[in-house]
């Protein structure tokens, strides 16, 4: 699960496992989920190849024992190196994590402490146990930590250790739908997921940015606590949201699919077909343009960022919304490209800026598709001379 966890994020991973992690499981199943042979002794016989903890060691970003047993921890502790797994450790230059488990009493042992005080002194970093039901039968401390988590504390770790070119920007950043009520039970909406604007927010924030993320109606949230959400329904609470503390924002990268239009009346109760009644007629009014009034308050200090969605004539409209909401650049979406737009974890972007620059990127994943957009976004900040 936690290969898998590794491999799904984009890391590359080499798994090492003892002689008893084998009973369990067989190498053969880490060595498909993670691309490469598993080492399991310092001596692979059948391909007669010497497999080198020093050079293991020396690759690794980060080194994650997982599940650590009391018998690993207190051979960790105390420098014994009697397999692979405890030489590559030995050998690692890299920071080293570690998330135990064993039986409650193994693990409330004043030896295991003792273990861990001492594996903290040496700088390696302990990934606490859960409570829960044990392998034994017996509920209690020791339960390894979710893999899930185990996998976002080395998030944390890697995003705490990496370049932070946003470093005390404010951003602001819409995404998701708009819900527009008809009656109670009732609204007008559309497809938009969140998906690009939550991914924006993510990277902004792994790059040091303080992220307020004004999101409509969706299932997905980002994955990190550190960034604020203001969840919103409609176009208005939208509009209300992304004005706090406007003059404080550096960069405003609008991805929301806002609607256009909201019904001219909201009807307090659910709205009852009438006998004899053919067809309905719905009355919309124009909804404020977040973007468009974020664009008249512009600040000198301020980047404003726009979306647009387009079927035809895609670089003409794009490129007019450019002026007309006074943006420093767009990112212009085809729906006539396979892959883009709404639901669809990828994206096929090109981005236009106001000095006329255009860039076309491949098809690619939301995520690298936002780190492609505050690239630009960095890009047009060192323009700015204040
Ligand atoms: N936007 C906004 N507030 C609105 C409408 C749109 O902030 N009420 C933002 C979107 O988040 C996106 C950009 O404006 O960044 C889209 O521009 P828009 O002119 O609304 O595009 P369309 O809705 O496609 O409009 P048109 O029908 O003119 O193509």
């Amino acid at each position: 699960m936690l290969t898998r966890l590794f491999v799904k994020e984009g890391a590359e991973v080499r798994v090492i496992m003892t002689q008893p992690a084998t009973n369990f499981i067989s190498p053969l199943t880490f060595s498909t989920l993670s691309k490469h042979p598993v080492v399991t002794q310092f001596f692979s016989s059948q391909e007669e190849v010497w497999n080198n903890h020093v050079e293991l060691g020396l690759w690794a970003d980060l080194m994650l024992i997982a599940p650590a047993s009391a018998n690993t921890l207190a051979k960790m502790a105390n420098g014994i190196c009697d397999n692979v797994l405890l030489a590559t450790y030995l050998s690692a230059k890299c920071p080293v994590y570690f998330a135990p488990a064993m039986d409650l009493d193994m693990w409330l042992h004043p030896s295991t402490q003792k273990n861990i005080q001492t594996l903290n002194t040496y700088g390696n970093h302990l990934i606490e146990v859960e409570h829960g039901e044990l392998a034994s039968g017996l509920v209690g401390k020791g339960r390894m930590s979710e893999p899930e988590s185990i996998v976002a504390a080395i998030e944390e770790h890697f995003i705490h250790h990496s370049p932070k070119p946003l470093e005390g920007q404010q951003v602001l950043i819409t995404a998701g739908p708009t819900y527009e009520p008809i009656d109670p039970v009732r609204f007008v909406g559309n497809r938009s997921t969140g998906k690009m604007g939550i991914a924006l927010a993510e990277v902004a924030y792994e790059q040091g940015a303080n992220v307020r993320l004004v999101l409509g109606p969706t299932q997905l949230k980002p994955r990190y606590k550190g960034i604020e959400v203001v969840e919103v329904r409609t176009a208005q609470e939208m509009f209300e949201a992304a004005m706090v503390n406007q003059t404080r924002m550096d960069i405003a990268i609008l991805a929301a699919a806002v609607a256009d239009f909201t019904p001219s009346e909201v009807s307090n109760s659910k709205i009852k077909k009438k006998s004899g009644e053919e067809g309905m007629t719905l009355s919309l009014k124009r909804t404020k343009d977040i973007l468009a009034t974020l664009g008249q308050m512009k600040k000198p200090h301020q980047l404003l960022v726009g979306f647009a969605l387009e079927t035809n004539n895609e670089l003409e409209n794009a490129q007019k919304k450019l002026q007309k909401k006074n943006l420093d650049c767009i990112v212009l979406n085809s729906l006539r490209d396979k892959g883009a737009g709404f639901k669809h974890d990828t994206n096929k972007i090109t981005i236009l800026d106001k000095y006329n620059s255009l860039q076309k990127f491949e098809l690619k994943s939301k995520r690298e598709a936002a780190q492609d957009i505050l690239q630009k976004v960095l890009e047009l900040k060192r323009t700015m001379t204040v």
